[in-house]
């Protein structure tokens, strides 16, 4: 009966621990938004987890996945939903297009923190 109960208990840890591992993206190594419709350059080279181990960034999913970039808020995120959900590839409306996401997300940190790639050839690898 004790040994049911404590059985019973370490599957329930397990359960809770468990959702966190659907959020580990370790298959992501580069992007390749499908929304781009005719790349014209390969694949950007983005090792996410590795990526944001090596940054620092793992406490900050909110900063990349954010609500309102605006006003980017580590009160809510916005993990699950693809840039391209907010960002169009032809925004016409005064809004970031998603190359501009893309592009000034990456670039900008990369360039305060002095760390990271900012040339073309070094995130579109060939
Ligand atoms: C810090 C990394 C980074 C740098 C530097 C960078 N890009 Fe990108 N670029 C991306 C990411 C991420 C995407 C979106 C994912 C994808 O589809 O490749 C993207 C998308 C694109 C796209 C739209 C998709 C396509 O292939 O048509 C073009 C065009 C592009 N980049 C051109 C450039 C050019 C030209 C430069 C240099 C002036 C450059 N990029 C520098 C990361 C980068
Ligand atoms: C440096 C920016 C950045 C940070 C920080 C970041 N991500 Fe991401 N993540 C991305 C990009 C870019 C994508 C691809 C988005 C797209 O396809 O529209 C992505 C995709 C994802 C996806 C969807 C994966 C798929 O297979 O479609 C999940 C889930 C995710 N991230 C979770 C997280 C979690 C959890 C954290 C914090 C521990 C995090 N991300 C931190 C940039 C980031
Ligand atoms: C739920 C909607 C939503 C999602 C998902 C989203 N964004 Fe945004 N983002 C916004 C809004 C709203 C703004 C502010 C209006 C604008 O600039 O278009 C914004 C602005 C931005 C800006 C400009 C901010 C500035 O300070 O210049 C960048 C860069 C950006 N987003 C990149 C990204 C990237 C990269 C992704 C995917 C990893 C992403 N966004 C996902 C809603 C979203
Ligand atoms: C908030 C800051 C920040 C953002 C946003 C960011 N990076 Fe980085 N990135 C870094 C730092 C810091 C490093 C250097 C890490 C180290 O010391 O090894 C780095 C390194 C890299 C490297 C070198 C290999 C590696 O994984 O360390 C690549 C490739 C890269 N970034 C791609 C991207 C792309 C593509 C995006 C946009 C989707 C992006 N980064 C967004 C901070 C950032």
């Amino acid at each position: 009966m004790y040994r049911r109960l404590a059985l019973v208990a370490v599957s329930l840890v397990f359960v809770a621990v468990a959702p966190g591992l659907v959020h580990s993206q370790g298959d992501i190594e580069f992007l390749a938004d499908p929304a781009f419709e005719n790349p014209q350059r390969p694949p950007a080279v983005f090792h996410h987890d590795e990526h944001n181990a090596n940054a620092a960034l793992e406490d900050q999913c909110w900063y990349c996945h954010h609500m309102d970039g605006s006003n980017p808020s580590p009160d809510e995120d916005s993990i699950g939903i693809p840039c391209s959900d907010c960002h169009a590839v032809d925004a016409d409306d005064g809004s970031t297009s998603l190359l501009m996401a893309y592009h000034i997300q990456c670039q900008r940190c990369h360039t305060k923190e002095k760390k990271g790639p900012i040339t073309c050839g070094e995130c579109h690898v060939r």
